[in-house]
């Protein structure tokens, strides 16, 4: 049978945002306390766009120990990069095969990212999503805490799960698995007030660490008054804020600002509302600010002290590695056999 089992990942390219943090990141660190987890450095999804290979290195230590500062710990839950078990890359093949094209055709993320220039892009961008079905399924996960824009790429995966019980489902069966069934499908995890949170200069845009303006995010890494500083410059409206959620309608920045409060606090927005509506955003900005630099300066400080020992963070990733391989393989495994392999 197959047993509940999380998995998800953040690709080692720029620092971490805030976006990254209340998006997925909260959900990762409540769920290792009930769950099995796995957390992935997406390390072959990153070069899917030119990364320097010093630099790539260096980044995937820096996004591992963003996660052991923000709270993941890796006796509870299985951290790692995802070039050194592969199975993700032998499972991404065949998926490949199982995926259409034009499955991916309806991708919105590759026509955003591939930008203006499409037959420059790479194929492994274009495939991307096929990777991520591979990812998951590796560990016949079920459970995939990500944020609102990876919606599309997990109907994807469960699409490719699907099909491939279907396509091969009498060889399942012979393999011993008698409802026919081998992959799950996975299901996403998008829950809070901040499943998508919006750039500080613009709320219509998502926060993004391609943005080009550095005010438009807060980094993980970001001091207190840098913190303060993007705050205090934050786009919003001159109306005081809304008492209730019906009051966000036309207001997508201050819908932002409080959704980053309550889920920083962990409160419920109407509650949020409640305590803050009526009042100016001068006097709710120091407030948010003040919360942001709580929860984030002692894990910029953190970071710092990790990567300061960088042996430490590799043997921390070369531990993960060999046992997330120690579940990887066997699946794999099974999936040579039922492929005919
Ligand atoms: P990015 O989108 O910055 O390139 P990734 O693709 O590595 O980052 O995404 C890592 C995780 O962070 C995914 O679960 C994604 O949904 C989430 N995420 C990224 N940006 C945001 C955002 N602005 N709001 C909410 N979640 C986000
Ligand atoms: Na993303």
């Amino acid at each position: 049978k197959i047993t509940p089992r999380v998995f998800s990942g953040m690709q080692p390219t720029g620092s971490l945002h805030l976006g990254n943090y209340l998006g997925a990141m909260v959900n990762w660190i409540k769920m290792q306390e009930t769950h099995e987890c796995i957390y992935c450095v997406v390390d072959l999804h990153a070069i899917t766009v030119w990364q320097d290979p010093a630099e790539l290195r260096n980044a995937i230590r820096q996004v591992t120990a963003a996660y052991i500062a923000a709270g993941l710990d890796p006796k509870k839950s299985i951290l790692f990069n995802q070039s050194q078990v592969s199975a993700h890359a032998e499972l991404a093949w065949v998926f490949n095969c199982v995926s259409r094209l034009g499955w991916l055709n309806r991708m919105t993320q590759f026509k955003e990212k591939a930008g203006k220039d499409r037959e420059q892009a790479s194929v492994g961008l274009y495939a991307y999503p096929n990777l991520m079905a591979a990812d998951i399924l590796a560990y016949r996960a079920t459970h995939v805490p990500v944020g609102e824009d990876q919606k599309q790429h997990l109907e994807l995966a469960r699409d490719i799960a699907q099909k491939f019980n279907n396509d091969f489902s009498a060889s399942i069966i012979a393999e011993g698995f008698a409802d026919g069934i081998f992959f799950p499908q996975p299901e996403p995890v998008i829950t809070g007030a901040a499943t998508r949170v919006m750039s500080l200069r613009d709320g219509s845009k998502k926060m993004s660490k391609s943005d080009p303006s550095d005010l438009s995010r807060i980094n993980m890494t970001d001091d207190a008054d840098t913190i303060a500083k993007k705050i205090q410059k934050a786009k919003t409206d001159p109306e005081p804020l809304p008492s209730e959620e019906g009051g966000f309608s036309g207001r997508p920045e201050a819908e932002n600002l409080i959704g980053i409060y309550a889920t920083l606090v962990d409160k419920p927005v109407d509650a949020v509302l409640a305590e803050f509506g009526g009042q100016q955003f001068s006097a709710f900005k120091k407030v948010l600010a003040d919360a942001l630099v709580a929860k984030i300066e002692p894990i910029a400080n953190e970071i710092k002290r990790l990567t300061g020992d960088p042996a430490e963070i590799d043997r921390i990733l070369a531990d993960g590695s060999s046992r997330a391989r120690e579940i990887a393989t066997p699946i794999m495994g099974k999936v040579k056999d039922i492929v005919g392999f």
